[in-house]
């Protein structure tokens, strides 16, 4: 590892379910970075830039447009790519600590294992799109699907919400297989957790990985 590298921000990536509250985890953290004097950007996928906003509208809204699985991907991995080199990857060189509400490994997890699209070409894809930049960390929020259905049932779903249970077994499952492919880059948290314990386990995390000597962000 070369020293410059050290200047440079750190990436972290929050994934799982939806319901899980990866959201409420994020948004916390963040706070917690700033009170402690760092510079911190939040960005969600899809979105993030005005093209990723635009996207995330087409892709998500239950508007009836046809979208077939793999222009599905293509769509979230368009709107990764200009997120990052728009503003990630220059936030990065700047020293900023950039937290992501779901990041490649979304595409993988959900495209991948959900829809049953061949794996290591999502991989591929998002090596593309992201220059091999990966997270120094991913906090992995892991609950139950049936835990994850309760707490979404009151809410208005979107496109991705309103699949079938077993898709989202699946793109769990998609989770735990990415987690233990990539055991250096993933965390696993236990989503049921009380939230301000586990926010507390995920800012000890990120402090740890920002003073490592081996920081790096790929
Ligand atoms: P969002 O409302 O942000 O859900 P959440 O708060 O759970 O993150 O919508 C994002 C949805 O898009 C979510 O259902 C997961 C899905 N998604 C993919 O299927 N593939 C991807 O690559 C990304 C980034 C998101």
């Amino acid at each position: 590892m070369k020293r410059a590298m050290k200047k440079r921000g750190s990436l972290f990536s929050f994934e799982g379910i939806d319901g899980c509250g990866k959201t409420t985890q994020i948004n916390g953290i963040r706070e917690d970075l700033l009170a402690l004097g760092y510079r911190v950007e939040l960005f969600r996928e899809p979105g993030g830039t005005c093209l990723g906003e635009e996207l995330r509208r087409i892709v998500l809204l239950n508007n009836g447009i046809p979208i077939c699985e793999r222009a599905e991907v293509l769509l979230y991995v368009a709107s990764r790519t200009q997120l990052v080199h728009e503003k990630v990857f220059p936030l990065l060189e700047k020293g900023v600590i950039v937290l992501l509400d779901r990041y490649a490994d979304s595409s993988v997890a959900y495209q991948g294992f959900g829809r049953l699209l061949p794996v290591e070409e999502i991989i591929g894809l998002n090596d593309f799109a992201i220059e091999k930049r990966y997270p120094g960390k991913t906090f992995f929020i892991d609950i139950s699907v049936e835990e994850a259905e309760k707490r979404l049932s009151s809410k208005e779903k979107d496109r991705l919400e309103g699949e079938k249970e077993e898709f989202f077994h699946r793109v769990r499952h998609g989770y735990l297989t990415l987690a233990e492919r990539y055991p250096g880059r993933f965390v696993i948290l236990d989503g049921q957790q009380d939230p301000e314990l586990l926010r507390k386990r995920i800012l000890q995390a990120v402090l740890a990985e920002i003073d490592s000597p081996e920081k790096k962000d790929q």
